[in-house]
């Protein structure tokens, strides 16, 4: 039987580690071709080792890896020059926050919203312009949070740029799917098990999570292969939060 992502050449931000490599790895597994990115070269090269590694759909599929910095639109130009065909990406690069806004500094400010926000903005700005130009579609797919919609303390500059997300993912459904047959859509992540969170209180936070876990990369990585495959699917934003969003 055909894999059910054969044929889709996918490219995904952060996919050197946590939720942008489960994701990355979810692909190659259900037969896509994958493009690993992100700024540390040699972590991008052991995860490419270890998706050939731990997939037998990826034998004869040509993954690959590209060095890139979302913050900068010429790595965005740089990549798109190198790889015209991308037909599926995922804006899942991401630095998180925990300090106060009056005592977060403006070059952590800055570089959050580069980061979350403009990054993003670039990848649906380039990439989908040689979608466009390729006339086949394609899926967007922009990593927000639960943060996006629901109060913390010292995530102010996160939070925003992950609402930007939402805000970016409702107007390109519409821009780029009407015309193009390019759709875009959003995760969710409540609390998931990375690097990103593994300096939080995890015992005192599952408490207030209807689950009483963390997610896991892998369940996130459910989603964006449901995003992909759904071609109903646009401007769908999927909670993934084990229903903390609900308390
Ligand atoms: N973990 C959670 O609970 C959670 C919840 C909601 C949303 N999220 C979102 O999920 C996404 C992935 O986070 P994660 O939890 O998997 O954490 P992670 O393991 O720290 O992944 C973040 C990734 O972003 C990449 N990155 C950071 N700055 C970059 C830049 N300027 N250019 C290119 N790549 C950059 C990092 O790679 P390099 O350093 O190698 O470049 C890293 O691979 C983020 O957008 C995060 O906000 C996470």
């Amino acid at each position: 039987m055909l894999a059910p992502l054969a044929g889709k050449f996918a490219a995904v931000t952060g996919a050197g580690s946590g939720i942008g490599f489960a994701i990355a790895s979810r692909f190659a597994r259900e037969g896509a071709r994958v493009l690993l990115l992100g700024r540390d070269e040699s972590r991008l090269q052991q995860a490419l080792e270890r998706i050939k590694n731990e997939s037998h759909e990826s034998k004869g599929i040509a993954h690959s890896i590209f060095p890139h910095d979302v913050r900068e639109l010429q790595s965005w130009t740089d990549l798109i020059a190198n790889h015209p065909d991308i037909d599926v990406l995922v804006n899942c690069a991401g630095v998180t926050q925990s300090s106060l806004l009056v005592r977060t500094s403006p070059s952590t400010v800055e570089d959050i919203l580069a980061t979350n926000l403009h990054g993003a903005i670039w990848g649906c700005k380039v990439i989908g312009r040689a979608m466009i130009r390729r006339r086949q579609g394609g899926c967007i797919i922009n990593v927000s949070s639960l943060l996006a919609a629901k109060s913390a303390t010292g995530t102010a500059v996160y939070s925003a740029s992950k609402a930007g997300l939402i805000g970016l993912t409702t107007s390109l459904a519409q821009e780029y799917g009407v015309l193009h047959g390019i759709r875009v859509n959003a995760i969710l992540p409540g609390y998931i098990s990375t690097n990103m969170t593994r300096s939080l209180e995890e015992e005192a936070l599952i408490k207030k999570i209807p689950a009483r876990r963390f997610g896991t990369p892998d369940e996130v990585a459910d989603a964006a292969a449901f995003l992909v495959k759904n071609q109903y699917a646009n401007n769908c934003k999927i909670n993934l939060d084990g229903g903390l969003s609900a308390t």
